[in-house]
Order: C-alpha cells, then sequence, then structure tokens
C-alpha cells in the first residue's frame, strides 16, 4: 500500500522475484524469461510505484502493438489506479496530480519507432523485449535521457523466442557484452510461472497448459530454457537399424508388401529452384502410415543435369501410379501444397497436373497444427509404436528430417532455409487425416499470442 495526500494506491503483494525486481536498482533490469511469471504486473506496478515516488516523472511503456499494449496495460492501469491519474486517449498518457506522465508506446513498423525519435524519458519499460530487433532496442533506448536527477533506466520483461531473441540472451542470460557495454549495468531476475504465486493459487490450470506444450516449447516457456534453438526439430525421430526385426522405437524400417487392403494417398510439395517431393503413404487399418515410396528431384535448379520440369514430374507420377505394383489398381488421392494453384504467374502447376490426371486437394498449410501433427505421428505409444514409419528405400525423407533445426526466431516452426520439401510434404499428409495425440498431449495454441489475450479465458485459452 502507498499513500500519497489522502489518496491511496492499492497494491497486490509482489510475490519474492517481483520484489526483487521491484528493488532492483541497475540501469538495465531484464524480467521474466518465462510464460507466466507476472511480468507484466510488474511493470505496472513499478511504473505506478516510481511515478509516486518521484515527482514530475516521465515513464513509457512500450509493447509492439497497440492491442497487446492496451490489454496487457493500458486497461489493467486503468484498474489500478482508479481516479488518482487522468488517462488522455489522444496521447495515450496517465498524468498524475504530482506531476509524472506514464506514456504507452506501440512500436510495430521502423515508422512508428520514426515517431519516437524524439522523445525523452526517465525510465522505459519495454514488455516482451524479444519481439524487438536489436537495433529497435538501441533505438528505443536512446530515447532514456533528461536533464534531471531521476533515476535513468530501462527495463525489459521478455520470453524465449522472437526476433529479439539473441540479443536479450546475449545481455541477460549468456553475459556476453562488447567493448562499449558495462557488464555491472545489467541485471536479470528470472522469473517462472512457478514463481508467480497468486496465478498458481489462482488457476492452477495455467501450469497444466504450459507442461502440455511440445518439448522445446514447453522447456522454453515452463522452463525459462534460452536454449531452444539449437537441436533437432524432430527430436524425437529414431533410426535404429538394431529394431527393423519389432519395428519398436524407431520409425525408419525395411520394406515389405503393401496389402491390397490399405489405402493409399499422396503428398506433394512444390520447388521450383527447389526440390520437390511427392510422397505415397500407405495407411493400415489402424491409420498408422508408412512412407512406401518417394519422388524427389528439382524442377528449376540450373547445372543440375535433368530437369524436373513438372511436365515430367505429373508424366512420372502417373507411370509409376499405373506401373509400380504398391500403386497400380489402388484409387491413390492426393493432397498438395496450396501454392500449385497459384495462377499469378502463367499456368497454375495444377493444371500441369491435371493434365497427366493426377490429381490432388488443397493441402491445409498451417504450420503450427501442421508440425504437432508430425509430431503426433511420430511420437511412440508406450509399446514403442509411432503412427508413421518411413521404409528405408525413401532415402530423402530419412536422410533430411533428421537435419532439420529450429527456426532462430521462431521455437514453434523450424528453419525455413533448410531442406524442407519432405518435411512439407509430410506436413501436409498430416493434417490431410489429423490424429489425436498418442499419449495424453493436448494439442498447440494455434494465433499470435494465445497465452496473451486477457480476462480469465486468457489462461485457458488453447485450442485449435
Ligand atoms: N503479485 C501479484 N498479485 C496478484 N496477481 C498477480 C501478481 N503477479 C501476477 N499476477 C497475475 O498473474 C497473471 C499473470 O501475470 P502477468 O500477466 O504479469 O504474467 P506475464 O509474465 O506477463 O505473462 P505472459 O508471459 O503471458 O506475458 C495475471 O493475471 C496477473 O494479474
Ligand atoms: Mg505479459
Amino acid at each position: 500500500m502507498e499513500k500519497e495526500n489522502t489518496r491511496t494506491l492499492v497494491l497486490d503483494r509482489p510475490n519474492e522475484k517481483q520484489r526483487l525486481f521491484l528493488l532492483d536498482r541497475h540501469r538495465y533490469i531484464a524480467f521474466g524469461g518465462a510464460r507466466g511469471g507476472g511480468k507484466s504486473w510488474a511493470v505496472r506496478v513499478k511504473a505506478a510505484l516510481l511515478a509516486y515516488r518521484y515527482p514530475g516523472i516521465k515513464i513509457m511503456i512500450v509493447r509492439k502493438t497497440y492491442p497487446e499494449l492496451r490489454a496487457n496495460h493500458i486497461n489493467p492501469m486503468k484498474q489500478l489506479l482508479g481516479d488518482l491519474a487522468a488517462y488522455k486517449e489522444t496521447t495515450k498518457e496517465f498524468s498524475f496530480p504530482n506531476g509524472s506522465v506514464i506514456m504507452f508506446r506501440h512500436c510495430q513498423t521502423e515508422a512508428d519507432l520514426d515517431k519516437y525519435q524524439g522523445t525523452e524519458t526517465d525510465v522505459l519499460f519495454i514488455d516482451e523485449a524479444t519481439q524487438f530487433t536489436e537495433e529497435q532496442f538501441d533505438r528505443f533506448k536512446a530515447c532514456v535521457r533528461g536533464v534531471n536527477d531521476f533515476p535513468k533506466r530501462v527495463y525489459l520483461t521478455c520470453n524465449p523466442g522472437g526476433v529479439g531473441h539473441s540479443f536479450v540472451k546475449r545481455l541477460f542470460v549468456d553475459r556476453q557484452y562488447k567493448e562499449n557495454e558495462d557488464p555491472a549495468q545489467f541485471s536479470f531476475i528470472r522469473s517462472l510461472v512457478t514463481d508467480n504465486t497468486a496465478l498458481m493459487r489462482e488457476d492452477p490450470e495455467y501450469i497444466k497448459q504450459l507442461e502440455a506444450l511440445p518439448p522445446k516449447l514447453k522447456k522454453a516457456w515452463l522452463e525459462g530454457d534460452w536454449n531452444i534453438f539449437e537441436g533437432q526439430f524432430f527430436e524425437e525421430f529414431r533410426d535404429l537399424p538394431e529394431h527393423y526385426a519389432d519395428r519398436r522405437f524407431t520409425h525408419v524400417i525395411a520394406p515389405f508388401e503393401v496389402p491390397e487392403t490399405w489405402s493409399v494417398v499422396r503428398s506433394f510439395d512444390f520447388g521450383f529452384a527447389k526440390p520437390f517431393s511427392c510422397d505415397w503413404w500407405a495407411i493400415d487399418h489402424d491409420g498408422r502410415a508408412y512412407l512406401i515410396l518417394q519422388l524427389y528431384g528439382c524442377a528449376g535448379a540450373p547445372n543440375e543435369g535433368v530437369k524436373w520440369h513438372p511436365d515430367r514430374i505429373f508424366s512420372e507420377i502417373s507411370r509409376m501410379e499405373l506401373e509400380h505394383r504398391w500403386l497400380k489398381n489402388r484409387r491413390v488421392t492426393g493432397v498438395a501444397d496450396p501454392s500449385i494453384w497459384d495462377a499469378s504467374r502463367g499456368e497454375a502447376i495444377i493444371e500441369c497436373a491435371d493434365r497427366h490426371g493426377v490429381y490432388f486437394g488443397k493441402g491445409d498449410n498451417r504450420r503450427l497444427p501442421g508440425w504437432m501433427q508430425c509430431h503426433y505421428r511420430l511420437s511412440f505409444d508406450e509399446e514403442g509404436f509411432p503412427m508413421a514409419y518411413f521404409f528405408n528405400t525413401c532415402r530423402h525423407a530419412v536422410r533430411t528430417l533428421p537435419l532439420l533445426q529450429f527456426s532462430k526466431t521462431d521455437p514453434e516452426d523450424l528453419d525455413t532455409a533448410q531442406e524442407d520439401h519432405f518435411a512439407d510434404s509430410f506436413r501436409y499428409f498430416c493434417m490431410s487425416r489429423p490424429m489425436a495425440p498418442q499419449r495424453a498431449t493436448p494439442p498447440l495454441p494455434t494465433g499470435d499470442d494465445p497465452l496473451n489475450q486477457r480476462g480469465a479465458q486468457r489462461y485457458r485459452s488453447f485450442s485449435y
């Protein structure tokens, strides 16, 4: 509880990590490093306390988008302050009777940043700092100046992931400094959801949602692990020759004759200068998929010898389906990269496929649910059986899947600069036959940031 004249600011009690944050006096203070650790709360409370403690101080709170700013800060701040400060919508500022000001700013584009060039503030809060690049951070930092005795500080809150992951990790987690940076100015207070005693008490379900995330995201958001971008994207992928015999705990198996009663699905990812991947999946009566055949090549790469022009690709697909003993006399259904319907650069690739009698349905291109479906298929049940196997003759599948690495900026996606064509085709296939997780792994959230919606729903909003 803080008092100023007769007006009273009523505050909830900070938890231990928030207390450390509120007391910290470094020039650069980062807080959090995981989801739900009480970061946004700490920002609002610290800003209000500074406004009270230093009459006339200027404080700026920054977040990437205006809706996030309004939901996470402006509205809760109105509730917190009541009539203790006046909010002006046009300037997005709270003015206190003692002359202090809290300004709210969002920055989605470089043009937004240009607008703040001349702004001066004594204290700057950057909520979700990993959403900003280091250059944007530097430009914001430059606003912290003023000829007065007020403290000059920059507070950051952060989660692993985002375009700013590397610079936040360097400054606050790895503590690697450039010549012009003084290590003594930087402080990091780690706060996990388990430190947020208020939330743990009010909404014990929330931690379960974090626990149910896929492994990397869980490490990042629940455990505050900043090394999430290292390592294999399909870390569950196993190629264990010694287990061929019983097909347990491996994804790669020796080919076998495909029973006539199994259906076959063809998935296709097209690339012009990059390889295409056409993949035939046999599906057994339990819905388990087996990659039985693969046609893989490059349509337009120069100096590659024979090029796979679309006509050649589809005539070869058509030939295989007429002649190969696992494909002929079966109804093969197809699912493909939706971009092959694009006719903006001349004839759409799909028209070429049609001419050869190779038909496809449009694949579902959503990446995050798609990768989740791939993970579900690859995960082993309690006895060690996955829902997707790969014949060891499909060498481009078996070669590329384990090579794929995480994106450097998005903990839920893979780095698309790699040879991900088979993975994309696998994703379209999985999305065409979505399955429930093998074990009790709940689905992943979709949307920009489903955990960041306000209200009671906010911590219960994981769904497709
Ligand atoms: N000391 C506290 N007393 C009461 N409630 C609190 C306290 N700290 C945090 N909370 C509440 O816990 C919830 C999560 O806190 P907050 O939004 O600050 O977390 P966050 O780290 O910003 O989360 P996210 O990672 O989703 O952005 C909110 O409902 C918030 O009001
Ligand atoms: Mg927050």
